[in-house]
């Protein structure tokens, strides 16, 4: 009755932003994204039959309120589908700075998920451990297949899973998390969800996502990276209008975001390819060519406000280690 997971985070693409439905955390429209190595989350759920209600453990501390309610919604869905009863007892562990914009849910929930159901006795199919992941986090969907990831909308609990549309391995390219601000989110992305739709922006958004879903994959295909990065970072641009435009307005940005944009944008005229992509969070994603991770790293830890660059590869998904 116990058992332990690893996840990692995922980068989107192309992002998740609002509800189809807000109980089900069913999206819009599909998204893409990559996972990355360097930013993991372990999970080792246990099931016990004397405790009377579930108990969650982040990096040593309890945790309580809404967070402890998402993981109890994902056991309650183990529990129903196992016939298991039990509560169960959570021990998860961070390898990067939590709710950073750097999609601690996503890696969080995509190791529970699968923790839960092997401790669970089941043996669950990677499309129905997404779906399950899901239930706690839209991004956590994309954290269990490996590699290059495309999270099929769907419209309903099973219809809506991700599936790998490429191995790790398949092209290098890396991501250079760029922390400017290791604290706690002050939004969270499912109150942001929740507003998404109040920007008179939100329309011509979700009027352009098939498109856009289908040239950032006609990109990667041809791993055409000039092209793929103003695709993505065009792409992360709108959201954070989206985010700036909702009322109430949502402003993620601090004053060494806005100076990593600014860098890249100078690089490139120079000739150093490497594009910006953000989450829910003032953090900056650095995508560029593997070749160019060092020359690229260097100059961002050289920037005023960076307090450190994390490294994320291509990765598998979530799976079990023990
Ligand atoms: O999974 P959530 O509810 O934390 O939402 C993730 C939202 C973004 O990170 C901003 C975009 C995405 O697709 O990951």
């Amino acid at each position: 009755m116990k058992a332990t997971a690893e996840a990692p985070a995922n980068i989107a693409f192309i992002k998740y932003w609002g509800n189809a439905d807000a109980n089900l955390r069913l999206p819009h429209h599909n998204t893409i994204s990559m996972n990355l190595s360097g930013a993991k989350t372990t999970t080792t759920v246990e099931f016990v039959s004397s405790l009377d209600a579930d108990e969650v453990f982040l990096g040593g501390s309890k945790v309580d309120g809404t967070g402890a309610e998402r993981v109890s919604k994902v056991l309650d869905h183990i529990r129903k589908i196992s016939g298991n009863k039990q509560r169960a007892r959570v021990t998860t562990h961070n390898s990067f700075p939590t709710a950073a914009g750097i999609a601690s849910s996503a890696s969080g929930f995509a190791a529970l998920a699968v923790a839960a159901a092997s401790a669970a006795g089941l043996s669950l199919t990677e499309q129905e451990l997404s779906t399950v992941a899901r239930l706690g986090s839209g991004s956590a969907t994309r954290s269990i297949p490996d590699g290059f990831v495309e999270w099929h909308a769907g419209s309903s609990h099973e219809t809506s899973f991700a599936e790998s549309l490429y191995a790790p391995e398949y092209w290098d390219i890396v991501d250079i998390i760029t922390v400017v601000d290791a604290d706690q989110k002050k939004v969270s992305s499912t109150l942001g969800h929740s507003l998404a739709d109040t920007s008179l922006l939100y329309p011509a958004r979700l009027a352009s996502m098939k498109e856009k879903v289908e040239s950032v994959k006609r990109a990667l295909a041809e791993k055409d990276f000039p092209r793929f990065g103003e695709l993505i970072e065009e792409e992360s641009l709108n959201l954070h209008a989206i985010m700036m435009t909702s009322r109430p307005s949502v402003l993620y940005w601090s004053p060494a975001t806005v100076r990593v944009l600014q860098a890249l944008r100078e690089w490139r005229q120079e000739g150093l390819l490497a594009y910006s992509t953000m989450d829910a969070g003032a953090n900056v994603h650095v995508i560029t060519r593997g070749e160019d991770e060092t020359a690229v790293t260097q100059r961002l830890q050289a920037l005023k406000g960076v307090e450190k660059t994390i490294l994320g590869k291509p990765a598998a998904g979530a799976h079990l280690v023990k």
